[in-house]
């Protein structure tokens, strides 16, 4: 097992399976009066806003008995520059865990490499993998099973559709993307995958017959100065009826949320009966419950 969590791909399939079947256990077992994390601290480093992911993973520690840092990146030295490894180094002496919501993924990777404690990627401009294993909590949770789906992908391929990609090698699942012409996954988080995923330019070829249909927002957070180009890029990309019927009835619309109605999902589609949204984001905190498990306790990294 590795040390963080900085990708989908630092974990294996059964990892994956685990995590997301503890998520489950947890959410049926309500709220415990077990605290496995009494007397462990948790240091968020959020450069980018978040409502779910941050929250969530709170809340999570909080359930397990542990204590959270919001760690304001302009309120710490790195803010003044102070040298990554520094930092890390620093901060692994007083913290058991780190989780990082940043742009470059080579600052999640270089906290990393020189932190002694478990670093977990909370969304960078790469990967969103703490997202992907909620996701893939809730499909299990709804349709009883990760193997023999279709997933299509409709928008951006942007970090959520890479880690997306990252399941779907991990796990075989068939995922189809349909994204504009200059806003399809990078080349490299594609390379060597294998024919279960496939790109497409049109969602309604995409959709048809798909199990799950996902999107996410045009205009992630860092772009906003391309909005109004990407707003007209993106059109004829959006989720709404008529591409959730050409998909299986019983299909689950899925998005990360936060979600811009009328750009890439339409209002009605977000809250009509095949969306899942809001169990995603419950799920975000039932999985973080199992991932700070599986890293703090289960792989006892804990030397303080
Ligand atoms: N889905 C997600 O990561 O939401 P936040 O940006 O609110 O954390
Ligand atoms: N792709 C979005 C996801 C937000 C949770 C962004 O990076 O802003």
């Amino acid at each position: 097992m590795k040390k963080d969590l900085l990708s989908i791909r630092d974990l294996t399939k059964d990892e994956i399976v685990d995590l997301i079947n503890r998520g489950l256990e947890i959410k049926k077992g309500g709220r415990s009066t077990k605290r496995p994390l009494r007397g462990y601290t948790m240091g968020l480093i959020f450069e980018k806003a978040s409502t779910r992911t941050r929250i969530s993973f709170e809340t999570a520690m909080f359930r397990l008995g542990g204590e959270t840092l919001f760690l304001s990146a302009g309120d710490t030295q790195m803010s003044r520059n102070e040298e990554v490894k520094d930092s890390a180094r620093v901060l692994s002496r007083y913290l058991d865990i780190l989780v990082i919501r940043t742009f470059s993924q080579e600052f999640i990777e270089e906290m990393s490499e020189w932190a002694d404690i478990p670093v977990i990627n909370a969304l960078s401009d790469l990967y969103h993998p703490c997202q992907i294993l909620s996701d893939l909590m809730t499909v299990k949770e709804k349709k009883g099973t990760l193997n023999g789906l279709k997933v299509a992908w409709v928008g951006d391929g942007n970090n959520v559709a890479h880690s997306w990609i990252n399941a779907s090698r991990l796990l075989g699942f068939d995922l189809v993307m349909a994204c504009p012409a200059d806003y399809k996954p990078r080349a490299e988080i594609l390379e060597g995958t294998e024919d279960n995923i496939r790109l497409m330019d049109n969602p309604i070829d995409a959709v048809r017959d798909a199990d799950i249909i996902n999107t996410d927002v045009w205009t992630s957070m860092g772009q906003d100065s391309e909005r109004e180009q990407r707003v007209l890029d993106f059109q004829g990309f959006q989720v709404n009826k008529a591409v959730v019927e050409t998909a299986k009835p019983d299909v689950l619309v899925m998005h990360c949320l936060p979600a811009h109605r009328g750009e890439e999902i339409t209002d009605e589609v977000l809250e009509g009966p095949n969306s899942v949204v809001f169990d995603q984001a419950e799920n975000k905190m039932h999985v973080h419950q199992a991932i700070l498990e599986k890293f703090l306790v289960t792989q006892g990294t804990r030397t303080k």
